[in-house]
């Protein structure tokens, strides 16, 4: 993939450069210094991208936390999630992206209907957009974005309050935004998949909320789901070691009861069986040898 395009052109290079030169440095060259983000180190099924792909995820991250920041504004009572979801789609094709989200059919799933996911209070995630569902004040929602901009794609979603929640919602929002922060703390090179999603779980277990097992975070890159899966529950030391070049999604949903959840008719709204609160935060993030890049942002020069 990019990374092969990559090997490549530095074979070339250094094939032109070390004409009649020692051969343990043209070894050096080919070989050590494109490792670092090379296909060979990706575990099975894996794709690591190359820094000229990351370019793109950064540019298609930030689009998508713009996006967010704008419909912020209008996550207000009164307003209905289909006009959310109108301005989504206006603002995305203004700015010259798709999202990934209309249309987007899975096997066993029907074409979504919506640009954006506006999942209400009991919904845990994937909730459609709807021209009657007005919010409220004490509602909170979640909006989940997904663009694709030149071949490579970012996914971000942010839990917004409506006027003003009960203190012990406020509580499940914050903690778990709080959950994905330190979940993305754990990412470096050698770290495992398990150490996210055991910080995840105790985290959110310690102030008595429950963590949602079926929907886990995804790898991200030219596609918008692939491997690895990124479970928000797990053991430390357990899991895929993670390498420089490794891109997905963490994406925690949190329940003030059960974890358990429920699928509507429709074959996309997942509800809590309990029908208490469910919050969820999502970015894309990138491994890198120190720490974690998170791409869905636009507060940062990058
Ligand atoms: N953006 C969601 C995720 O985080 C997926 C939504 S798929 C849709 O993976 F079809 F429901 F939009
Ligand atoms: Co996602
Ligand atoms: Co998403």
């Amino acid at each position: 993939m990019g990374n092969h395009r990559g090997l490549a052109k530095t074979r070339s290079h250094a094939d032109k450069n070390s004409a009649g030169k020692n051969k343990d440095l043209l070894r050096s060259q080919v070989y050590l210094q494109p490792e670092l983000h090379s296909q060979q180190n990706a575990p099975r099924g894996m794709v690591l991208l190359s820094e000229r792909e990351l370019i793109k995820m950064r540019r298609v991250g930030k689009l998508a936390a713009q996006l967010l920041k704008h419909l912020e504004p209008m996550v207000q009572p009164g307003v209905s999630t289909w006009e959310l979801n109108d301005e989504a789609e206006r603002w995305t094709q203004a700015h010259g992206a798709i999202s990934a989200q209309l249309g987007y059919a899975p096997s066993g799933h029907p074409p979504f209907p919506g640009s954006i996911c506006t999942s209400v209070n009991e919904v845990v995630c994937h909730g459609i957009p709807h021209r009657k569902q007005i919010l409220q004040d004490g509602d909170i929602i979640n909006i989940d974005v997904t663009l694709l901009l030149d071949g490579y794609y970012g996914d971000t979603s942010r839990t917004f309050l409506v006027g003003n929640p009960s203190a012990a919602v406020k509580k499940l929002v914050t903690v778990t935004e709080e959950c994905m922060m330190r979940g993305i703390d754990q990412v470096k090179a050698g770290a495992r998949l398990g150490d996210i999603g055991a910080t995840i779980q105790e985290y959110a277990e310690s102030w008595g909320f429950s963590v949602v097992r079926e929907m886990v975070g995804h790898g991200i890159g030219k596609e918008f789901h692939m491997e690895p899966s990124v479970p928000h529950y797990g053991t430390y030391g357990r899991g895929t070691r993670l390498r420089p070049g490794m891109v997905f999604t963490i994406e925690p949903m949190l329940n003030l009861g059960t974890r358990e959840i429920q699928f509507l008719p429709d074959r996309w709204t997942v509800i809590t069986k309990d029908r208490k609160y469910s919050a969820q935060f999502e970015h894309t993030i990138a491994v890198t040898e120190t720490g974690a890049e998170i791409l869905t942002v636009c507060d940062e020069l990058i």
